[in-house]
């Protein structure tokens, strides 16, 4: 039987060094599992060079670098590999053992609060304060409310610079002397219109002209139109039903809205019914509405 010299042939032997020594820790044929103990070994990077040599001569070399790490493991925060430090530096190091890796007391040290926890707070503290304006902000819809308005009476008591040097009347006397439909201070404007669209307007339309036969309107009625305002008040408080108007009689029912409505929202939107599409009947306070609750 004759062989080609020139085809290599399988390996026949490796040989495994340790580092740069010249005589190998072992030698198989192979295949074969080695075992390597790295407690003999000091800390630190190797290098593993496994040769195979076939029967030719030829050898085949495979370099494998690693690190062992058999002692105390090491934490440094103050200074990183590559970094340029100028002065003093204050480097923070801790060292845990190889038998505890996970005993959290050995392997934490001590380190500063980085940048991201800092904008996070940040961030967090922008937006509560954002938050808390807005949730505490007076609605546009309320502004207007007793709650809210300024008090025309103590707005001019801070205020006597102004009237002497002006020379104009004070504002509780103009208010007077307008007679107008802002009584004791109380401006339904703003509120009494939204509290109308929000609950009457379905059924008495937002123009006041009701639902012919279905609901009356409230243009030209007689209650809303009518010098004593308290019959309009318990109805809107307490509702109504069975009643012929302008005769009319109305199958539906006015409901109640003294559950759902203030004693301003109701004086509002009272109010609000008397001033408009053509009504101009004297207007209530809430403290009207709240005696005949
Ligand atoms: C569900 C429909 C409905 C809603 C909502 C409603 N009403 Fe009425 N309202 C009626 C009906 C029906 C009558 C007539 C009842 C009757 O004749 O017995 C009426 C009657 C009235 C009257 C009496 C008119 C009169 O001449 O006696 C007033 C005042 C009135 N409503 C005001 C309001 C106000 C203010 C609101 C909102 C806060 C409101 N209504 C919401 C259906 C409604």
């Amino acid at each position: 039987m004759q062989y080609d010299q020139r085809v290599p042939e399988d390996p026949v032997a490796v040989r495994i060094f340790l580092d740069e020594a010249a005589e190998p820790i072992a030698s198989y044929r192979p295949p074969a599992r080695f075992h390597m103990d790295t407690r003999s070994m000091r800390d630190g990077e190797h290098t593993l060079r496994i040769e195979a040599v076939d029967a030719l001569g030829n050898t085949g070399v495979r370099l494998i670098p690693f690190v062992v790490s058999n002692g105390p493991g090491i934490t440094v925060t103050g200074l990183r590999a590559g970094s340029r430090v100028r002065g003093g530096v204050d480097i923070d190091i801790n060292a845990f053992s190889a038998e505890e890796p996970f005993d959290p007391v050995r392997a934490e040290s001590a380190g500063p609060i980085p940048v991201w926890t800092w904008v996070l707070i940040v961030v967090i503290a922008v937006w509560g304060m954002w938050y808390g304006l807005e949730y505490f902000a007076t609605p546009p819809a309320f502004a207007q409310t007793p709650t809210y308005a300024p008090n025309p009476t103590l707005v001019a008591a801070e205020a006597p610079a102004v009237q002497t040097s002006v020379q104009t009347p004070a504002p509780v006397a103009s208010n007077a002397a307008t007679g107008s439909k802002n009584v004791a201070g109380f401006d339904y404007s703003a509120l009494g219109a939204q509290v109308y669209s929000g609950n009457c307007a379905s059924c008495h339309g937002e123009t006041g002209a009701g639902t012919p036969g279905a609901f009356p309107p409230l243009a030209g009625d007689p209650v809303v139109t009518g010098k004593d305002a308290d019959a309009h008040i318990k109805i809107v408080l307490h509702g109504l039903s069975g009643k012929s108007i302008a005769g009319t009689k109305y199958a539906a029912q006015m409901p109640a809205f003294a559950a759902q409505l203030s004693d301003a929202q109701i004086a509002a939107v009272i109010d609000h019914e008397r001033t408009s599409w053509g009504n101009q009947a004297a207007t209530i306070t809430p403290g009207q509405v709240s005696r005949d609750r």
